[in-house]
């Protein structure tokens, strides 16, 4: 079953409450946006070039797991350049006139945010490179031989777009964004500082320990980090006496199904169906996400890339491999193969 508490793949999606929660806490300001130092200091730099130039900012490509910050990341250069932001998604843009009419109504040096860029279909996407590369808007009008196109020039804008997948973004796409960066898992102390922040803004008493506790286990991810920070308070109201310490984080967070290394359910199910059911792999994506009830899709953006950084899981050539980390997260003893390291022979 899925934890709709936990479930770090949840984006767009979410429930209209969560949504709300979110856009109270979601960071206006590039200084208020904790972490990613090097990306910041590149945005920093590109965004004071295109005020200077009375320019819009180049068009941005954020490429990472859900929750790292993308959409938070696209608001904040709307904000810094004092412009409107507007959001879409690749899915939601179903036919060339979609696109078209959203680009009509964007204002001087406007950003349109395309969420999931990385599902836009051809059709959408070819309109998409005029506008990119020359501010130019070719619209068909009429059906068939009778049809003809017209161009409109439309006002500089900025395009930023966002993707779980870097690699399904066609050639022509990504080479016509003049910044394309990576967002990182956060470490520790960024998504400390993240949760201590969001109990400010909440209200919630928290001490540093506390925070650290939820920090270790968010997956490396402030969507999580501030979600679990909910749910412990939740916890520390009814259990406790409402402030979280290391020890209610603790206890709050093992109720809720969240490890000592920040897995969840689905995560221990994949480390459990690729250790002993699939006897450590190599095993391919869809059958390892159908095991578990998941999307491969879901697998592969979503839980797959922390479980990697955590050195439990590696890709192959052959398919997905469990590594010591595996085996000793389930609780059961690797395979000579895995512990004299000669899996990839
Ligand atoms: N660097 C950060 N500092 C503080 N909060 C952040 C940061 N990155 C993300 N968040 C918080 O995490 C949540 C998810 O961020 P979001 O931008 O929606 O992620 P993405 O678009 O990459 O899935 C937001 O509510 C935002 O408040
Ligand atoms: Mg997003």
């Amino acid at each position: 079953m899925r934890d709709e508490f936990l479930d770090p793949g949840v984006g767009h999606e979410t429930n209209v409450g969560e949504v709300e929660l979110e856009e109270g806490i979601r960071p206006r300001a590039l200084d208020e946006f904790i972490g990613q130092r090097e990306l910041k200091e590149h945005l920093a730099i590109v965004m004071e070039a295109a005020r200077r130039r009375e320019q819009p900012v180049d068009h941005l490509l954020f490429a990472g797991p859900p929750g790292l910050g993308k959409t938070t990341l696209a608001g904040i250069v709307a904000t810094e350049m004092g412009t409107q932001l507007h959001i879409t998604s690749g899915p939601a843009l179903e036919r060339a006139g979609d696109l078209a009419a959203i680009l009509t109504k964007l204002e001087d040096h406007d950003v349109l945010f395309i969420d999931e860029i990385h599902r836009l279909n051809r059709a959408v996407e070819e309109i998409l490179y005029p506008a990119m590369e020359d501010f130019q808007l070719d619209i068909v009008v009429g059906k068939g031989p009778a049809a003809s196109s017209i161009r409109l020039t439309m006002p500089p804008f900025t395009l930023v777009g966002a993707t779980t997948r870097t690699g399904m973004i066609t050639g022509p796409l990504r080479d016509r964004f003049g910044l394309v960066a990576r967002l990182d898992y956060y470490d520790h102390d960024e998504l400390q500082a993240i949760v201590v922040r969001a109990a400010g803004i909440f209200d919630i008493s928290i001490d540093p320990l506390g925070a650290f506790e939820i920090a270790r286990r968010s997956r490396g991810t402030p969507r999580i980090a501030n979600r679990l920070l909910r749910r412990v308070r939740d916890f520390a109201e009814v259990r406790a006496d409402g402030s979280i310490t290391a020890k209610v984080a603790e206890e709050g967070l093992a109720l809720f199904g969240v490890d000592n290394r920040g897995l969840d359910k689905v995560d221990r199910a994949l480390l459990a169906a690729l250790c002993k059911q699939f006897h450590g792999g190599p095993v391919g994506l869809s059958t390892l996400a159908i095991s578990v009830g998941e999307q491969p899709e879901t697998v592969e953006d979503v839980y797959e890339p922390f479980l990697i950084t955590q050195g439990m899981i590696a890709r192959t050539p052959r398919g997905r491999v469990a590594l010591a980390a595996a085996y000793d997260h389930v609780g059961i003893t690797a395979p000579a193969k895995v512990q004299n390291g000669s899996l990839f022979d």
